[in-house]
């Protein structure tokens, strides 16, 4: 954080004096139309506003108190019993919701599958049958490595119903990742599909589980849904049929009875090492951060259609495909269709058809149908549209004028939300109705409180560059590291007493928070996570590769791309073919998404003299920069 960074924000907040305030029916018609006010509300009383939330959800043992916070471990909802599916469905089909939509999902070639919520508890009671069957019981982890089909969203809630910990997978990593994380989590079961769809294609998801789980010896069963015509063999007694063993199960699973800090899940994200990190999320407090962010945030009604088109195996998905929709009753739309496929107006289509009412999408998307162009979004009848929001990355001013233009038809609140795998719920965000400012994310919501600092933790006045962190304990919050202590410890350790969240941000004099990028060796790259050193140590598994370097570069569509540097062992030499190969490799054993754009060939690679590559250098370098304090460099 140079001085010139400083400098250019304070020219930048005074120039950028625009705003954009909705329409104030927004704010008249909101669950929480008074921003100010209920935050002051939870400024005079927080333990009471948290209590108040999670009094609107049904528990089978209230809490003794709301919460204990032992610096750095938090406890939420003392003593309470709850199950988070008994809120998501039963609650629901209880009463007047049991034959409305909970989940419309659409396939490629116009397929289409609509769950009631009395449908959609039925499925999910029979399949908690069969894990309980097969030997799941409370506590086990359960590895889910699913395209997206209802049947993730049945398998995630089938294991919250029984107290099993899910561990879900994006379906677009490759074996070695897939691997490291069934390994890590001991996982009893996998539970997987045949063949995943995207763009026009199948992506063989099983062949990358039968590769995974070779030295996996926790793995009992595997667990497929069979797609395809005609159905690819199981190997008896370790592969079984999604649809045969959910036939043979009882209908009725009574809820598990789980303490507010059971564990709900795991759910792994990339760290500063090769190795990333599983965050534990709690039944309790994560149900009342996803319940209250997704009614009083994206202020779901029940006339609703609400469209994330996010993956479950991000946690987007986990938190507003699955669980806070759920809690609150929402009908919950959900595609296979990617943006591009079969053209670009295949969103467009979707939200005309499906009469979409609140739309959530990652700027990486915004920004390429910027590209794409107006044609699109122009040929359908997006009227149905009465909030937009974006998640995973900053949503930069040109692509937030145009979301607002384009698709917002100049009316339309945008809801830009920053939060992380760690925090599990919304953070920062401008609440419905409230001014807009493009560039800024917004403010924290009721209930969370956070602030810009330097290094040392000193709060930086507005217009200067620093490190967002986060004040106090929210009960969304992640628990712990699986089996990792040291890395938890480092979010509230690495400054003495607030959560360090790793991005750096800037505040404006109207509390207005932007949110500028990583601070750390963590690449976002269309608003996935990836570590530089999970790029690096798959390239150096490569047997030409004796050392890499990986840094982040800015990309128009997916805001970063990666680039790698490579030094090769002797005996090999530089070629296309070579290159080909690696990014092959990075491919099949991480996933496309960590695949380098670009890789270069070198001698030696910029350390420090301790042997740290220094890869602000390479960065600096490379995008025509003065690399800045240099006096660490080795040479
Ligand atoms: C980035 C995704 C700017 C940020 C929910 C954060 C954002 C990381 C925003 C978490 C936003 C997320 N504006 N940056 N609205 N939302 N980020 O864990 O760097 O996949 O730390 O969670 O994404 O990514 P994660």
């Amino acid at each position: 954080m140079g001085s010139t960074m400083t400098e250019d924000f304070n020219v930048r907040l005074v120039e950028d004096v625009k705003t954009y305030t909705p329409d104030p029916q927004y704010k008249k018609n909101a669950w929480m139309g008074d921003y100010q006010k209920a935050y002051n509300d939870f400024l005079a009383d927080k333990d009471g506003f948290w209590a108040k939330m999670a009094s609107e959800l049904e528990w089978i043992r209230p809490w003794t108190s709301v919460k204990e916070w032992n610096y750095p471990y938090a406890k939420w909802f003392i003593k309470a019993q709850l199950n988070i599916t008994a809120n998501c469905l039963d609650r629901h089909v209880k009463g007047q919701r049991r034959n409305k939509a909970a989940l419309i999902w659409r396939g490629e070639n116009g397929a289409e599958r609509i769950f009631t919520y009395q449908q959609l508890l039925g499925k999910v009671m029979r399949f908690a049958n069969a894990l309980k069957k097969i030997g799941v019981k409370k506590g086990d982890r359960v590895c889910i490595y699913m395209p997206l089909v209802p049947e993730q969203m049945i398998a995630m809630l089938a294991c919250a119903r029984i107290g099993a910990v899910h561990s879900v997978v994006f379906g677009g990593f490759g074996s070695a990742a897939l691997k490291m994380r069934i390994q890590d989590a001991s996982a009893k079961v996998v539970i997987t599909a045949d063949i995943g769809m995207r763009r026009g294609k199948t992506i063989q998801l099983k062949s990358i589980v039968d590769e995974a789980i070779v030295d996996c010896s926790s793995v009992e069963h595997v667990i497929v849904l069979r797609r395809q015509d005609p159905q690819i063999d199981l190997r008896p007694g370790l592969e079984l049929d999604f649809r045969e063993i959910m036939a043979g199960a009882p209908q009725e699973c009574p809820a598990e009875v789980m303490d507010a800090e059971d564990p709900l899940f795991t759910l792994y994200t990339s760290g500063s090492t090769g190795k990333p990190k599983g965050i534990v999320h709690t039944c309790g407090g994560y149900m009342v951060g996803t319940y209250y962010t997704s009614k009083y945030v994206f202020d779901m009604k029940d006339e609703d259609i609400f469209w994330c088109t996010a993956d479950p195996g991000w946690i987007t998905g986990h938190s507003y495909i699955v669980y806070g929709p759920l809690a609150v009753g929402a009908t919950v739309f959900m595609s296979e269709l990617t943006p591009d496929y079969p053209d670009a107006g295949s969103y467009w289509g979707l939200i005309e058809e499906q009469k979409i009412t609140i739309f959530y999408t990652a700027p990486t998307a915004i920004r390429m149908f910027m590209k794409l162009g107006e044609i699109w979004p122009n040929k359908y009848d997006l009227s149905s549209l009465r909030i937009i929001g974006s998640v995973g990355e900053p949503l930069n001013p040109e692509a937030f004028e145009w979301y607002y233009h384009v698709i917002g038809k100049d009316k339309i609140p945008i809801l830009d939300t920053w939060w992380q795998t760690e925090t599990g719920m919304h953070m920062i965000t401008t609440m419905i109705g409230e001014p807009m400012r493009p560039g800024f994310a917004g403010r924290p919501i009721p209930g969370v409180e956070v602030d810009v600092v330097d290094k040392d933790g000193n709060s930086v006045p507005p217009g200067t560059g620093g490190l967002l962190v986060v004040k106090s304990p929210w009960p969304s919050m992640l628990r712990m590291v699986w089996k990792d202590d040291a890395r938890y410890r480092v979010y509230w350790e690495t400054l003495k007493g607030v959560y360090t969240v790793g991005d750096l941000a800037v505040k404006g004099k109207d509390g207005y928070i932007m949110i500028l990028g990583r601070s750390d060796d963590i690449i976002v790259v269309a608003g996935h996570n990836i570590g530089t050193a999970e790029v690096e140590s798959s390239l150096v598994s490569h047997p030409a590769v004796a050392e890499s370097a990986v840094i982040g570069k800015p990309d128009e569509l997916k805001g970063n791309s990666i680039k790698a540097f490579v030094i090769l062992r002797v005996g090999f030499s530089s070629s296309d073919k070579l290159r080909q190969d690696l990014m092959y490799h990075v491919r099949m054993t991480l996933g496309p998404i960590a695949v380098p754009q670009e890789i270069d060939f070198v001698d030696k690679l910029p350390k420090t003299r301790s042997g740290k590559i220094m890869r602000r250098v390479l960065k600096a370098k490379e995008m025509g920069m003065d690399p800045g304090d240099i006096s660490t460099l080795e040479e």
